[in-house]
Formats: structure tokens, sequence, C-alpha cells
């Protein structure tokens, strides 16, 4: 949550600010706001409420000079968005200008000390204080003998590392200093920043899809580690043990990625990107010969992953959703129990986990607090603990054991579509591979492999409803509460149709297991309550045709989510969305793109911010 960029060099700095704001306004959008060095020495400020685009027609009118500067979009946390509580915020009389993402816990009493010293406050945030602790450390530290002859640089990473030791919490934070021209220090611990190398030039973003484009080379900051940019150096160092040599990586994005391109909305491009986005998941993890799956980054030996017998899946959101899959899909294929834990519950439990149990954690961001701290915990228990997610370099690729990236390419889209859909086949390779170790033949295998295979065309196929889904928006936009019902295989899609229609129509919608409805959701039928039933042809289709008659016969309205050959439900149902018929096992995927498309164009009709939906970010890095 929140997002933060600098940039260092000799440009005008407000210019990439503003456009790595805009690519990271799925991180908040409260507010947002940029500071900068001017030629004449002073801060300068440009802050706004709301989206960026309000920031940006401030900028237009008033640009900020400056080769220096710092940017943040906010997700609020402590305080109301106002002008006042959004960030850069100053320290002390302007002599630093600071953007946080992230929570600082014991803010209130470090809060009244600098009053007490006659610090100003101008904002409710936390933040604000870690601006005057260093405006406070390094008034110490120049009027302190021994540290005069220092350089800037020196003195300038000695004040942000003296302010660290006193706060508690998590932060990714970038400072500028009104003394100190061309040269912006970086911190971590535990929010992600990312440092772009250029040709006398460094940028900094809190994550790298604000900065393709700009440069391919990039450096993860780690925890801990702080870092002082200027135009043609970059100096890493680690709280504890000092200097670091920084490693250069390639970043593999271009600016067609992250961009709109024709779509009117990110949502509906990345939807719309499934059939290449898990023919990339897919790429080279095939193995036709054994008829199995292949992972490069497990990080585990042999004999390690053959004594598994117990999968614990952890996640939040989408990604929970996606785990749901997974462990339907893992039990039927590799016999393995599965269990799924939300990772926000996880972190405080403490269950009885055997020694043979290994855990994944799902993330499509990799920087979710509750998935990590869900995921530190259970290394803490010495349970090998690996990472399914998307952002490469993210912490929860640094910080597992090992894993496997989705590779769906970037989601920007709040709700999260194409990262699920990869969550699910991730998963359903996992149970491929595990299953292929244990008792699952050689021609089973093979038949698994060559449905995996067929995804891309069959969501291609699946995503000719789009019209008929459209229509079926249409009728029933007005309505304030959906039921999305589904059983087994489709269970875990009834509650992510029913999260999707949520987050970016603000609608009240409930996902159940079909059968279950009748244990409390059935009386909320009513004419105007419509029934999403997921039940493409399966082992209980005839079960499921049961709970569609009890709508009916309480009037309430019923969309099915079918294959080809539902004549009898097509006869019962008021609409009907067709999808290639596919075995169970695929169905998960077949069956949730009418659901994301559903949600898409209801919230269209209702004049909802598909990309931005209120309340809501995209990367949940506040527990
Ligand atoms: C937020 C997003 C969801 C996402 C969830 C988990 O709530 O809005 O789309 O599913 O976080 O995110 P993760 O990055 O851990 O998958």
């Amino acid at each position: 949550m929140c997002g933060i960029v600098g940039y260092v060099g000799k440009r005008n700095a407000w210019e990439f600010l503003l456009e790595g704001l805009r690519r990271l306004e799925y991180r908040g959008y409260d507010s947002a706001g940029l500071a900068t060095r001017t030629p004449e020495n002073s801060l300068d400020f440009s802050k706004s409420v709301g989206r960026i685009t309000a920031l940006s027609s401030q900028l237009e009118t008033r640009p900020l000079a400056g080769t220096l500067g710092i940017g943040h979009t906010r997700w609020a946390t402590h305080g109301p968005p106002s002008q006042e509580n959004s960030h850069p915020h100053l320290g002390g009389d302007g002599e630093v200008a600071i953007v946080h993402n992230g929570v600082i816990e014991n803010y209130q009493s470090l809060k009244q000390e600098l009053e007490i010293e006659g610090y100003c406050f101008r904002s409710e945030t936390d933040s604000e204080v870690i601006a005057h602790l260093i405006d406070r450390n390094l008034a110490r530290l120049v009027s302190d003998a021994e540290w005069s002859a220092c350089t800037p640089n020196e003195l300038a990473a000695e004040a942000v590392r003296g302010a660290l030791a006193g706060l508690r919490g998590t932060l990714g934070l970038a400072v500028i200093f009104r003394r100190f021209p061309g040269l912006l220090v970086a911190a971590r611990r535990g929010s992600p920043l990312v440092i772009g190398v250029g040709k006398d030039e460094h940028f900094l973003a809190s994550d790298s899809s604000a900065l393709a484009g700009y440069t391919d080379k990039i450096v993860y900051l780690a925890d801990h580690q702080i870092a002082v940019l200027t135009a043609d150096q970059l100096n890493v160092t680690h709280r504890e043990t000092g200097a670091v040599r920084h490693l250069i990586q390639t970043l593999q994005l271009d600016t067609r990625q992250v961009e709109l391109g024709s779509y009117p909305h990110y949502m509906l491009k990345e939807i719309c990107e499934q059939p290449q986005s898990l023919a990339d998941t897919m790429r080279g993890r095939f193995d036709s010969e054994d008829a199995t799956s292949v992972f490069g980054g497990l990080n585990l030996s042999p004999q390690q992953l053959r004594s598994v017998d117990r999968i614990l899946l952890t996640a939040c959101g989408t990604s929970w959703h996606a785990a749901l899959v997974g462990e339907y899909l893992i039990e039927e294929m590799a016999r393995l129990p599965v269990e799924v834990e939300y990772a926000s519950e996880l972190r405080y439990r403490n269950p009885p986990v055997d020694r043979g149990t290994l855990v994944f954690a799902i993330t499509q961001s990799g920087e979710t607090a509750d998935t990590l701290a869900a995921m530190r915990e259970m290394k803490r228990k010495g349970h090998p603990t690996l990472a399914i997610c998307n952002v490469v370099g993210s912490t929860a690729a640094q910080e597992s054991d090992g894993g496997i990236y989705l590779h769906a390419g970037p989601e920007i889209g709040v709700a999260s579509t194409k990262a699920y859909t990869s969550q699910c086949l991730v998963l359903s390779l996992l149970g491929l591979y595990f299953g292929r170790m244990h008792h699952l033949s050689y021609d089973a295998g093979r038949r698994y492999l060559e449905g995996f295979q067929r995804l891309p065309e069959l969501i291609d196929q699946t995503l000719q409803c789009k019209s008929e889904v459209q229509r079926i928006a249409e009728k029933y936009a007005h309505c304030r509460n959906f039921l999305y019902l589904g059983r087994q295989h489709n269970f875990p899609t009834a509650l992510e149709g029913a999260l999707k229609l949520k987050e970016i129509s603000y609608l009240h919608a409930e996902g159940y297991p079909a059968a279950e409805m009748k244990h409390g959701p059935i009386a909320l039928v009513d004419e105007n309550t419509p029934s999403v039933f997921i039940m493409p042809p399966g082992g209980i289709y005839e079960k499921v045709l049961s709970n569609v008659q009890e709508v009916k016969a309480r009037g309430g309205p019923v969309i099915a989510i079918v294959s080809e050959g539902a004549e009898r439900v097509a006869a019962l149902a008021d609409d009907c969305v067709y999808t290639p018929a596919v075995p169970e096992y695929l169905q998960p995927f077949t069956t949730v793109v009418p659901l994301q498309l559903l949600a898409y164009y209801i919230a269209l009709l209702r004049g909802c911010d598909v990309d931005r939906p209120r309340n809501l970010a995209k990367s949940v890095t506040v527990e």
C-alpha cells in the first residue's frame, strides 16, 4: 500500500516522478504528492487529494523545478485523505522531505517526545515523525565536531540510520535534503524498494513496473539496507553489517506490458490476456517424456520432495481462492492431504504442523504483509516454505526457501484476474508433479498434461462469451444482492466470482457451496436477488440442478454458467453463459472468466472506477 518514487540525475525530476506514480497508482489513490530540490536550494512541493490526474493537472500549471525529487501515492492508514496528510512530509523547518510506505507503530510516543522538543506537527500521519527525527539527527551531526569533516553522503546516511534505530514498524522510505544537492537516501524495512540504475541517473520505486522504459538495470533493496543515490553513484549499506556489494539485475519488462494499449481498463486487458498469461505460466514446465511437470526453483532435494506427506497453502484474498482450487486439484492428482489457511489467521495461530509438511505462500505481489508474516512464522518453525508469486524479486521471492514464479506479466487492475488463473495453473502442475512422484500413472499424467496444454485455446474460446455476459450485466446491474453457488471444483469459483463483484461494483455478493444455501442464504432469495450457478457438467450435476429448482421455486432469477449440452438447466435458468465442455479439473479456469467479465460489466454500468475500486489497494502491505 502506498507507492513511492525517487529520482536523481539530469532530467526534470517531476516528469519521471509523475509517470512513476501513475504506474504505482494501484498501490493507493487517496492522495498524491511530489517534492523536488530546486536550483535555488529549497524544497518545493505539489500535493493533491484524490487521483494522480489531479496532481498531474496541478503540475502542468505549475511544474516543479529541480533534478532531484521524491513522490508518493497514498492509501490512508493514519489520518484521512487530506492535503495535510499527503506525503511528502517536511522535517523541522523544511530541511528534509520524506515519503514513506508502511506503518510506524510507536509514532505516538515519538511524537510526544518531539513536540516537547519544539517540533511542530502539520499532519495526523505516523510518517511525519520520521521527517522530524531525521531533521533532529542531522542538526546534531552537523554541530558535532567529529562528524563535521564527513561527506554529505555520510552525513545524510547517518541521519537516516539514527532515525530508523528508534522506529518500530515497517517502512520503505525516500528522503531528500535541502542542504545536500543531488543526493537521495532510501531505506527499507518490510516495504519493498527497487533502484533503477541509468546513465548518470538513478531511479527509485516501490516496484519495478515504474521503471520499465527508463532503465533495465535494477537493484532490489533488501530489508535493513540503506542506499545513498547520486546521479553517478549508488552506495548500499546494511544496518548491522556495513557496506554491501549490490547486485545489478536485468529487468525483463517492457513498457507495453504496463500500458493500457487499446483497452479501456487494465482489468479488461488482463482478463483478455489470460490465454497468453497461462501459456507463459506453463512455458518450460512440461516434461512430456515422463508425463509430469518440472520446476526449476523449488530448491529441495528429490529426497526431501519425496518425503512430503502434507501440503499447507496460505494466502489472502483472491490468492486464497486459488489455494482452494489447489486443494481440490492436488488432493485429486497427488492424493496428498492439503490444507488451506488464511495467512492473517495462520500468522497468529499455532497449529500442529508435521515434519513432512511443505508450505506454500501464494501471493501475486509477493508483498502482502499477512502472507509474509505467515511465511516467516512457518520458516521459524523449521518447515520448508516456498512462494508462488508473480512479482519477480518481491519480498516473498527473496525470503522464501524457493518457489515458483507465475510469469503472468504485470497485473495492474486492483481486482486480480490473470494472476488468479495462473496461480490455479501452478497449483495444478504441482498436483501433477507430486502425483507422478507417487501413484499417478504415466497415462493419467499424459492426459492431464494434454489438458493443461489446451488451456490458452480454451480460454480464447471462453472469451467469446463477452457480449452475452454484457447483455446479462445490463439485465441485472440494478440488483443489490447476488448469490454465487457452486459445488466441488466450482465452489472456490463461486467465492471468487462473488469477491470480484464486491470489490469493483460495491454490491453485496455471497459465494456459497450450492447445497449449503439451504442453511441460510436461501432466505435471501427473491425476485431481485439473482443466483449465479457455476454448473458445468460433472459428477454431481444432478444435485446442483435440484438446487437451481429450489431457487426457481422461490422466485429467484438464475444465471447459469454451463457448457454445451446443458438443455435441462437452460430450460430452467433465466440466462445461461456457455463455456467450452472440459473435464472437471479444467473447469475452474473456464468458468471463472465469465464471472470476471460479469463483475467488470456490472461495475462499468454502475459507474464504478473498475481499476481503482474505493478503499482497496492491490498490494496490502499493512496488517
Ligand atoms: C488485495 C488485492 C487482491 C489480492 C489480495 C492478496 O486485497 O486487492 O486482489 O488478491 O490483496 O494479494 P497478493 O498480492 O498477496 O496475492
